[in-house]
């Protein structure tokens, strides 16, 4: 019952507000406790469909800043600052193109990418393990000195050599639970801030 309640206020106030999903509120609630992002900021937002946190990152950066989003999937943009790309995220060419759609470093990249889950846990974990590697690799091509990363995760999760190696470029990561995560959920969002490096690629 606690558990249905829990879904049923975060869906009921994204439909009240005009969200395309409940998840903006844990994207909200982030940006929020790490003072992440300010008006005329730039941010880049990974596995971006249908489009609940493009639209908390439009409000964070409006009136002036701009917000690009990548999906495998296309949907709509909710703010003329906002441009959605629709491509593989591993793909180089397609994390090239959203750093010459944002037209400026980074300030946050924020990533909210899962496969499609198969139940098998062995195979999701390892799913997941490369769109971190990805997004953490984005994270390390786009963000300008001092900008901050957040990305979902899984309880379980490995995290490779490379995202390790990325992550140790910030001066603290944090693993959390926004209070929209659902109940049971094993899912994690790692923030990590201050990164320290830029342009190595
Ligand atoms: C949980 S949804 C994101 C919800 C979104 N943050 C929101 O607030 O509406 C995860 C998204 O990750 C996307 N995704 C998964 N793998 C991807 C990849 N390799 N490249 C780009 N997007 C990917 C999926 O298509 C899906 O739309």
């Amino acid at each position: 019952m606690a558990r249905y309640q829990l879904r049923d206020r975060f869906y009921r106030m994204a439909q009240e507000k005009g969200l395309p999903s409940r998840a903006a509120f844990k994207l909200d609630e982030l940006l929020s406790r790490y003072r992440l992002l300010k008006q005329g900021g730039h941010a880049l937002d990974l596995g971006c469909a249908p489009g609940g946190w493009l639209a908390i990152l439009a409000q964070a950066v409006s009136p002036t800043g701009r917000v690009v989003g990548v999906d495998l999937v296309s949907c709509p943009a909710p703010s003329p600052l906002v441009t959605v790309l629709v491509g593989d995220l591993r793909d180089k060419a397609v994390r090239q193109a959203a750093m010459l759609a944002l037209g400026a470093p980074a300030d946050l990249v924020t990533s909210d990418m899962a496969p499609k889950l198969t139940g098998i846990r062995e195979r999701d974990r390892a799913a997941m393990s490369e769109l971190l590697e990805a997004a953490a690799t984005a994270a390390l091509e786009s963000l300008r000195p001092g900008g901050a990363f957040i990305a979902k995760t899984f309880v379980g999760t490995e995290f490779t050599e490379e995202t390790k190696r990325v992550l140790s470029l910030f001066g603290s990561v944090h693993m959390t639970r926004p209070r929209a995560t659902r109940k049971g959920s094993s899912e994690l969002y790692m923030v990590a801030l201050n990164f320290r490096q830029s342009g190595s690629v």
